[in-house]
Formats: C-alpha cells, sequence, structure tokens
C-alpha cells in the first residue's frame, strides 16, 4: 500500500535525521559516536556525506522522540525501529550503536546498520534493520545512491562486502563502489548494478569467508551476462584497512594491478595449492569450464575457453567438450 510505505520512508527518515544529530550535537554522541568514526579515519565531510549517525545506548530515547513529534507506532514497529513489548512497552531497536543509513538508488533511507563500538566478540558486531515493506536486503547495495554517477562513467563497479569499504574507498577518491552488506550476493543485487554497467570487479576481504564469496559471486554475476574481475586483498585486510594504510594513488595502482579476469583468479587459487597435483589441477579447470557454462553469449564462451586452455596448458578441443557437457545439464 501506497500511503504505508510512504509513513515507512516519513519515519525512516526522520530517524536518520536523529541519529546523525546526535553523533554531531550531543555529548555522548561527540564522545562516543564521532570519536568512533574519527578513529576509523573518517572525515567530519564523509560523516556528512553519508549520513552517518549515533543511537544512545537508552532504552527507548528514538522512539519516545518519534513518538513525541507525531510518528505513529505503527510504522515506528514496521520499520523496526521500535520493538513493542508484550506489555505494551517500546524498546529502541538500535542502542549504542554507530549507524549506517542505508539509501536507495533515488536516496530514500530504506533502513540501518548499527555497529558495536568495541570489538566485543560477544555481541554481533553488526545489527541491522529487519526486513520491511520498505527494505529488502537481498534487493538493495548499499552505496549505490552515492556511487551511480562514478559507476556510469568508469563503466565499472567495485563490489565490497562491507559498509566501512564503501566509506573508506569513496574517501580515498574511489567512487564507484558498493556493498552486498555481508548478504550473500543476489540476482537482484547485480542487476541493479547491471543497470549501470556491465563491468563488476568484486573487492572481498582477504580472508577464507571473502574468498569463498568471491568463487560463489563470480558465476551468479557471469549469469547475468556481465564482466566479472577479482581483486584479492592481502591476508587479514579489507578494502577499508588498506584504503585507510595506503595513499590515493597506492590504492588505485593495487586495484590496477591485482585485478584479474576471472579465468586468471582461478588459476592463481592453483599456484600455491595444486601446481602439481594433477587431481586438483583437473578439479580447477573443471570449475573454470563449469564457470564459462554460465556466460549466456556463446561468442564469450569460446574467447574464455581459448584463454583457459592458454593458462591451464590444455587443448581447446577437450575443454570444448566438457563446456557441451556443462551446457547440457543446465537444459
Ligand atoms: N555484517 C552484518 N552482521 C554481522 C557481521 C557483518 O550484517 N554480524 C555485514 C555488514 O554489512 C558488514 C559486512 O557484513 O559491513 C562485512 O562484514 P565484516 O567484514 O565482518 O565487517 P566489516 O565491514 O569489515 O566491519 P568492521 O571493519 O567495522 O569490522
Ligand atoms: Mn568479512
Ligand atoms: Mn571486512
Ligand atoms: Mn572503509
Ligand atoms: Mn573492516
Amino acid at each position: 500500500q501506497a500511503n504505508e510505505k510512504e509513513s515507512m520512508y516519513l519515519v525512516s527518515e526522520f530517524a536518520q535525521k536523529y541519529f546523525h544529530n546526535t553523533l554531531l550535537n550531543t555529548d555522548t554522541g561527540k564522545a562516543i559516536g564521532y570519536s568512533y568514526f574519527k578513529e576509523r579515519g573518517f572525515t567530519a565531510e564523509t560523516i556528512k556525506k553519508f549520513g552517518l549517525g549515533y543511537s544512545p545506548d537508552v532504552w527507548d530515547a528514538f522512539t519516545k522522540e518519534a513518538l513525541g513529534k507525531g510518528y505513529k507506532e505503527e510504522y515506528l514497529e514496521k520499520t523496526g525501529l521500535t520493538i513493542v513489548k508484550e506489555d505494551g512497552r517500546h524498546l529502541d531497536r538500535f542502542r549504542g550503536r554507530v549507524i549506517f543509513p542505508i539509501q536507495s538508488m533515488s536516496g530514500r533511507t530504506l533502513g540501518f546498520g548499527g555497529r558495536i563500538l568495541g570489538n566485543d566478540k560477544k555481541t554481533a558486531k553488526y545489527l541491522n534493520s529487519p526486513e520491511s515493506e520498505i527494505y529488502h536486503k537481498s534487493k538493495v547495495l548499499y552505496g549505490i545512491y552515492y556511487a551511480k554517477q562514478a559507476i556510469a562513467k568508469q563503466d565499472n563497479c567495485y563490489l565490497v562486502e562491507g559498509y566501512t569499504d564503501v566509506i573508506q574507498l569513496h574517501q580515498a577518491g574511489i567512487e564507484n563502489v558498493v556493498s552486498s552488506s555481508g548478504t550473500a550476493l543476489t540476482p537482484d543485487q547485480i542487476r541493479l548494478i547491471n543497470r549501470l554497467t556491465k563491468n563488476i570487479t568484486v573487492l572481498f576481504d582477504g580472508d577464507a569467508a571473502g574468498l569463498r564469496a568471491s568463487i560463489r559471486g563470480i558465476d551468479l554475476i557471469l549469469e547475468e551476462g556481465m564482466n566479472v574481475k577479482v581483486c584479492t586483498f592481502p591476508e587479514g585486510e579489507d578494502p577499508d584497512s588498506f584504503a585507510k594504510n595506503n595513499t590515493h594513488e597506492e590504492v588505485v595502482a593495487y586495484l590496477d594491478n591485482n585485478a584479474k579476469d576471472f579465468i586468471q583468479f582461478k588459476a592463481s587459487l592453483l599456484v600455491d595449492e595444486a601446481k602439481n597435483d594433477p587431481i586438483k589441477k583437473a578439479g580447477l579447470i573443471s570449475d573454470m569450464v563449469k564457470s564459462i557454462s554460465k556466460i549466456p553469449n556463446v561468442i564469450q564462451r569460446e574467447v574464455y575457453i581459448q584463454e583457459c586452455s592458454r593458462i591451464m596448458d590444455i587443448s581447446e578441443q577437450v575443454l570444448s567438450s566438457s563446456l557441451a557437457q556443462f551446457l547440457q545439464k543446465d537444459i
């Protein structure tokens, strides 16, 4: 229903302003939230651009303020900003967290991610808005509103895991970047990018989870008929830490020098692991051909078969017959 959604947008926009104002203009917001972002290396300009905020560590501070301003309990609950207890009492979803507002392609506030301030392993690091009428996390890309022009202009989109990766890269002058926000990448998210460019470079974290997510992402991107490159980071680094610790020129150079097309990326997985292990090598080649089979365009498939043949030193003929088997299975 149109009115209901509009009411949810309005309450989300109010919340965004409330959290942002709390960060900038209250004693606890400044002492705790603002200093947290400063420590992460975010400038005042960055904090303002992304509308970052802080939610006070109080039971119902936000809900009271919103109700006082005339926003209805119904929409506070439907956006997940307020949890209504069985006895009718109100609890703010976000308490004592720094806040990352999540915007749509057109700049409307859809939901929030809230991060704890420390690295206490007992509490979930990020708490996000629940699924709602206006926030479908499988269809949203964090940062798309701020990135869309740069993506179209550069004709490439960097895809990262997290909120802070997007923000830190922006601050380093790389603005064609969006995040899947931890959720496994979905076809809907890829199609959102496809409206702006055919080219995606995956920049996931330099850890086992990031590597796994990159491998999975490749096939999904190929299936949408898009081109995919992968740039990995040193163990323990993510784009945020890398951009924070290097200059703009160094980051640009790193991305340029380390972005590999998916065949080269997969081949590089073999280098340490399985170079002299025929079984592993065969498995990896199969896996490459399987990825190639996801590409809708027959000419592109052929070009990648040639590349795979060259890099893995195996005949095109054999690869083509393997490809034919994968294509058969897909029907
Ligand atoms: N995420 C989440 N819930 C968690 C952990 C992660 O929603 N409990 C999402 C967040 O969007 C996060 C992304 O997954 O930004 C990537 O996770 P991770 O790499 O663990 O976090 P970072 O983005 O690196 O966050 P930070 O640098 O603040 O630790
Ligand atoms: Mn990660
Ligand atoms: Mn990370
Ligand atoms: Mn960052
Ligand atoms: Mn990080």
